[in-house]
């Protein structure tokens, strides 16, 4: 069985790490196509086990768009005739709609929609063309000129990370990243639900509020008080309960129980204080502080500026850097987000 999956293009790289990180936390039995950037295809993948990667795929993933169960590979000059082929009570239940998305390709959108809809609705009985919420969405996915055919049985909450941007949570204060992000480094991250993950500069709670959406055990630290209340106040906001805050100088973490993982955007620039801390040592002292309140196979996932090198300060402490992505944000900052682990001895 094979599963479609539609990414984000906002980035060239993050899509996929997420995708692969997600893949290998979850032990996913998968072989992994890229067709185009943002269209992947899951391959071989045991019919017995479809569901429940369906369902783990879009409860966690940020940078993918749509996940659907693809039912066949086709042609534009085939593809009308190869849809009539399927016995599509297997797939809709009572509405449905059928929608082309293009890469790179010249099929026509309007004309297949409409006769595709027709051949499903002539080849089935008791269903009906709905086209605003339809129960079941027939997806025809067309890279160059060939036209993958599927259906969509479980969406993913994009909503969600309209509707958590920043300055629409509760508490509010500049330099929190996008959501999206947020949800990716924490997958990037390989933390899986029920483990324990620690942001140990919390701000308003951003990562976190994703961690716990996928159902982590989440911990919060943060300098200043009014942060680690902030960030209180947006976990409860997002009915996240298992949780704990401290108001703490990262140099003084010392966690009561080692952690899974750490996700984290540690302040840098002149816009974001640090403490008494000069400037570029924050990086030092958090590699420092944050070695030993980890577990030996848990991961870290952090925010850099470009311009700090963070490969002597973590090789100093006993870390590897083992991923890295660049996210240009204006002319003269990138940020680096860099996936870190314990060196294996
Ligand atoms: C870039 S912000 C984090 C933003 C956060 N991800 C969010 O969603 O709002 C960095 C945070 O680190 C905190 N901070 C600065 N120096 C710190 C230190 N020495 N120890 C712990 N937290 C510190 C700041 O108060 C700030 O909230």
């Amino acid at each position: 069985m094979e599963l479609l999956c539609i990414q984000s293009q906002e980035h060239p790289q993050l899509p996929l790490a997420e995708l692969k990180a997600v893949i290998e936390c979850e032990t996913i039995q998968t072989g992994i196509e890229v067709v185009t950037s943002g269209l992947v295809i899951l391959k071989d993948i045991p019919e017995d086990n479809l569901d429940e990667y369906y369902k783990i795929l879009t409860k966690r993933l940020g940078y993918t768009h749509e996940v659907h169960e693809l039912i066949l590979k086709s042609s534009i000059e085939t593809l009308i005739e190869d849809i009539s082929s399927v016995d599509w009570s297997n797939y809709i239940t009572e509405t449905f709609a059928v929608r082309v998305k293009r890469f790179n390709s010249e099929i026509d959108t309007v004309a297949t929609e409409r006769n595709a809809g027709s051949v499903i609705l002539s080849n089935c009985d008791n269903i009906k063309v709905k086209l605003r919420n339809p129960k079941s969405l027939v997806r025809l996915v067309a890279f160059e000129n060939t036209v993958y055919v599927a259906v969509e049985k479980i969406k993913l909450n994009k909503k969600h990370f309209e509707e958590s941007k920043p300055h629409k949570r509760p508490f509010f204060y500049p330099g929190s990243m996008s959501p999206k992000l947020a949800r990716c480094m924490v997958n990037l991250s390989r933390v899986k639900e029920g483990q324990l993950l620690l942001d140990p500069f919390c701000g308003t709670g951003g990562i976190l509020i994703e961690a716990g959406l996928i159902g982590c055990k989440v911990v919060g630290s943060d300098i200043y008080w009014k942060m680690k209340n902030g960030t209180a106040i947006n976990l409860e906001h997002y009915g996240i309960t298992d949780y704990r805050t401290f108001n703490l100088d990262v140099r003084e973490l010392k966690m009561y129980e080692k952690v899974a993982s750490v996700v984290t955007d540690p302040p840098y620039g002149i816009s974001t204080s640090t403490g008494d801390i000069e400037g570029n040592d924050i990086f030092k002292e958090f590699f420092h502080s944050i070695y030993n309140n980890m577990k030996d196979d848990a991961y870290l996932c952090m925010a850099s500026p470009h311009y700090v090198d963070l490969k002597p300060m973590a090789d100093e402490v006993g870390f590897e850097i083992v991923e890295q992505y660049g996210i240009k944000m204006h002319r003269s900052l990138t940020r680096i987000i860099s996936v870190i682990r314990k060196k294996l001895d």
